[in-house]
């Protein structure tokens, strides 16, 4: 990824990029739609790669045309050789850039280490609330029900060693309200804030690339 050789077509540069999923591919899905209408025109959505087989984020990408793969980690003897294989095939595709959108796996800090500012993950809270390890799913919605806050949205940011702690790209406020349950919240966090964000970090990222 040091030397990106980005794609190109009759709109210019592309960077070319990998989205890592676990389950459903809601944001996978957002991605797929705004490239198709044209929101990310510095983005090349060419591989999937799924922690999970039988998932239906991998059916959302091949119905887009997008080469996808289950690469589950309980297939690997250890973590280092799970890697392996990834970075062995994010460097057959040249990848420049990655996006962690809904996947549960946890990467090492030596891959992290190898992709400065090239891992972006998408966080269903605003950070520094609700964050770090263990939140993940539900949970961040129903602490941040617990906790009683009135605002809460969606959050992407740069993947460092740290759980949710590397630079923030972009933030989208959600409102809380009366009623509420975990998966009201999280439908309506999905909807107003993750699904519009992503597209939008990933055209900025990719966009800056771009650029040099
Ligand atoms: C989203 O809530 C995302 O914020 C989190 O995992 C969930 C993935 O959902 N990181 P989907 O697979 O994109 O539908």
């Amino acid at each position: 990824m040091d030397n990106p050789d980005f794609s190109s077509d009759q709109q210019g540069k592309k960077a070319k990029i990998a989205v890592f999923v676990s389950g459903g591919g809601t944001n996978l899905q957002a991605l797929i739609d705004a490239a198709a209408a044209g929101k990310m025109p510095h983005a090349d959505l060419k591989l999937v790669i799924s922690s999970k087989e039988g998932v239906y984020a991998l059916e959302r990408a091949k119905n887009a045309g997008i080469e996808a793969v289950a690469v589950p980690r309980k297939t690997f003897d250890s973590r280092e050789a799970y890697e392996k294989e990834i970075i062995k095939m994010l460097e057959q595709e040249e990848i420049d850039l990655i996006v962690l959108a809904g996947f549960l796996s946890v990467l090492s800090e030596d891959f992290v280490k190898r992709y400065p500012e090239r891992i972006i993950n998408i966080h269903p809270s605003l950070i520094p609330s609700f964050c770090g390890d263990g939140f993940y799913g539900l949970k961040v919605h129903e602490e941040a029900l617990k906790y009683g806050v009135k605002v809460t949205g969606a959050t992407v940011h740069f993947v460092n060693e740290i759980t949710d702690g590397g630079k923030i790209i972009l933030q989208k406020a959600v409102d809380v309200e009366e009623g509420d349950t975990p998966e009201t919240l999280q439908k309506r966090v999905m909807e107003q804030a993750e699904w519009v964000l992503l597209p939008r970090a990933v055209e900025l990222v990719a966009g800056k690339l771009c650029e040099g």
